[in-house]
C-alpha cells in the first residue's frame, strides 16, 4: 500500500509518537510504496469492453500498480459488491465503469468515508455530489452521438424519399446510451425528412442486438438506415437484415459507434457505412491519474478521450494498424 502521508510528516509523526510500526493511512495494511487499485468493470458485453479490460490490465503492470480486477458480468449489484471488497481491503484507490448512472451514492459515500479516493472511468454517475469521484475519465458521448447523427444528415442530403432509421440503443439508463440518444437526435433535427421509426434497447450485445432488429425489421420494413449505438449491435443487426434478403450498408445503411477491428473490417467491406470512434484504451491515462490522486495532487474534474470517426475507404487505410 502507498502511504499518502509525507515522508516528512511521517517521520515527524513516528518520533512524537515514539512508535516503531508505521500509522496506518485510509489506504491501511502493508506500506511496500506500492499503489494498490481495486477495478470494478461492468462486465464483457462487447469488443469494445474486452479491449478495454486487456488494456486496463496491461497499463496497470507498466505503471507497477497491483491491480485487483473484478468482473460484474452486467450486473450493477456486483460492481457494488466488488467495491466494498475493494473498501474493506483498504486498496489506494478505487476505478470503475459503471453500468448505469444511478445508484451509486451510498457505496460512493462509504469510499469517501474510509478515505479511498475514487475514479470513474468510461462511463459517468448522476450523483448530485461531485466530492464522491476524484476525475471522471471517458469519451464525451453525447458528441459520438452527435456525429453519428452528423453524418446521416449529410449524407441524407441526396436522398429523395424518407429517411428511417431504426435506432438499437445500448444498456437502459448507461450512460453511453442516454447521451449517444440525444446527441443523435439533437444533430438529425436538421433535416426534417429523418425521422426514428424505432429505437430499442440491445445491451450493447451481439446477440441482443440480431434478436432486436429481426422483429424491428418485421414491424418496420420501411427502415432504410439503421443507427447502433455499438459496433457489436450492428454486427449482430447485420445478421438479420442478411437473413431478412436485405443488404447492409445499401438497401439498410449503417452507423455505429467504436471502431473495434470486426466494426472496421465490415466497414471497410461496404457493410457498415460509417463508424464514430470511442477509445477503449484508457489504462495508461488512469494509471497516470491513480497516482496523482493517491499522492494527494489535485486533477481535473473531467478528462477526455481523443477520437475520431471513420468511413469506407479511412476504415481500409486505418484497418491494418488498428490496435483492438
Ligand atoms: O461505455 C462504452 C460502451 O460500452 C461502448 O461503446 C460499448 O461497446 C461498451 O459496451
Amino acid at each position: 500500500m502507498f502511504k499518502r502521508v509525507s515522508a516528512a510528516i511521517a517521520a515527524g509523526l513516528l518520533v512524537a509518537a515514539g512508535l516503531a510500526a508505521c500509522g496506518g493511512d485510509s489506504g491501511g495494511g502493508k506500506d511496500d510504496g506500492k499503489i494498490t487499485m481495486g477495478f470494478a468493470q461492468v462486465g464483457a458485453e462487447s469488443g469494445w469492453r474486452t479491449a478495454n479490460t486487456k488494456n486496463i490490465q496491461e497499463s496497470a503492470k507498466a505503471a507497477g500498480i497491483e491491480l485487483k480486477f473484478s468482473d460484474a458480468q452486467g450486473k450493477q449489484e456486483n460492481q457494488i459488491k466488488a467495491i466494498r471488497s475493494y473498501i474493506a481491503q483498504k486498496v489506494d484507490v478505487i476505478a470503475f465503469s459503471p453500468k448505469i448512472e444511478s445508484g451509486w451514492d451510498q457505496v460512493l459515500k462509504e469510499a469517501k468515508d474510509a478515505g479511498i479516493p475514487v475514479i470513474l472511468t468510461d462511463r459517468a454517475v448522476d450523483s448530485k455530489d461531485p466530492s464522491f469521484y476524484k476525475t471522471f475519465l471517458g469519451s464525451d458521448f453525447v458528441l459520438e452521438g452527435k456525429k453519428a447523427g452528423e453524418w446521416l444528415v449529410t449524407d441524407s442530403k441526396a436522398a429523395k424519399g424518407a429517411v428511417n432509421v431504426i435506432q438499437l440503443e445500448g444498456t437502459a439508463g448507461s450512460a453511453p446510451a442516454n447521451d449517444r440518444t440525444s446527441g443523435f437526435a439533437d444533430a438529425i433535427k436538421a433535416d426534417p425528412k429523418i425521422k426514428i421509426v424505432a429505437s430499442q434497447d440491445g445491451d450493447f450485445s451481439r446477440a441482443k442486438g440480431k434478436e432486436v432488429m429481426e422483429a424491428l425489421l418485421k414491424a418496420h420494413p420501411e427502415a432504410n438506415v439503421l443507427f447502433a449505438q455499438n459496433d457489436d449491435m450492428g454486427l449482430g443487426a447485420m445478421e438479420a437484415i442478411e437473413a431478412a434478403g436485405k443488404k447492409p450498408g445499401v438497401d439498410i445503411k449503417i452507423v455505429t459507434i467504436d471502431a473495434v477491428k470486426d466494426g472496421m473490417t465490415a466497414l471497410a467491406n461496404g457493410q457498415f457505412n460509417y463508424i464514430v470512434e470511442c477509445n477503449p484504451l484508457l489504462g495508461p491515462q488512469l494509471m497516470d491519474l491513480a497516482k496523482q490522486v493517491v499522492d494527494g495532487k489535485s486533477v481535473p474534474k473531467r478528462v477526455l478521450t481523443k477520437e475520431s470517426a471513420f468511413d469506407q475507404t479511412q476504415a481500409k487505410a486505418a484497418l491494418p494498424s488498428r490496435q483492438y
